[in-house]
């Protein structure tokens, strides 16, 4: 059987506890709902949430600054994974920072994160440097990643 197709709509206070039962499955220093909530209808802000038929999957978000896209989360429902969604999630975010103007993109990353690190790689990611202890919950460090076209 073909797997169902993948929609996305922009972030909505309705997604947001479904998307917070991913969250907290898949990052050890999860965001709050306010930190979600924030990201509803950001002006520089691009963020998308994955359907798979209703069910929510997967979720990525990006800020615009002048011509570059950050991008803040990428994040799919643990039974969903290595089915492509992470992949379509980053180009369709990327797609839509292009369009609001930006040219290239810049994420962190922690170190120790291979599959987050193998994705962004397969999409022309290169890792440029470190930021040293940047996370606080276990001060791990971040590679800085950059993309330098869109
Ligand atoms: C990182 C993450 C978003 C990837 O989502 P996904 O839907 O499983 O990724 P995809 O199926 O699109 O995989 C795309 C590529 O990423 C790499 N990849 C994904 N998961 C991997 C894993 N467990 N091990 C190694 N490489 C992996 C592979 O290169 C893969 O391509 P391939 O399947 O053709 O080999 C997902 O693992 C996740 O939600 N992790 C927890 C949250 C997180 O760490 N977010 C990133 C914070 S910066």
């Amino acid at each position: 059987m073909k797997p169902a197709p993948l929609r996305f709509e922009s972030l909505q206070a309705s997604h947001i506890d479904a998307i917070m039962e991913i969250e907290k499955q898949v990052h050890s220093a999860p965001w709050s709902r306010q930190s979600f909530e924030n990201e509803v209808g950001h002006k520089d802000g691009v963020f998308l949430v994955a359907f798979k038929g209703p069910a929510i999957v997967g979720y990525a978000g990006a800020w615009t600054i002048a011509e570059e896209a950050h991008v803040i989360t990428v994040a799919v429902d643990p039974g969903q994974q290595r089915q492509g969604i992470g992949r379509r999630l980053v180009i369709e975010l990327l797609e839509r920072t292009k369009v609001k103007g930006a040219e290239c993109a810049t994420l962190e990353v922690r170190v120790s994160n291979e599959p987050a690190i193998a994705l962004y790689e397969s999409l022309d990611f290169i890792s440029v440097g470190t930021r040293k202890k940047y996370y606080p919950d276990n001060r791990e460090d971040a590679l800085v990643m950059w993309k330098y076209s869109l």
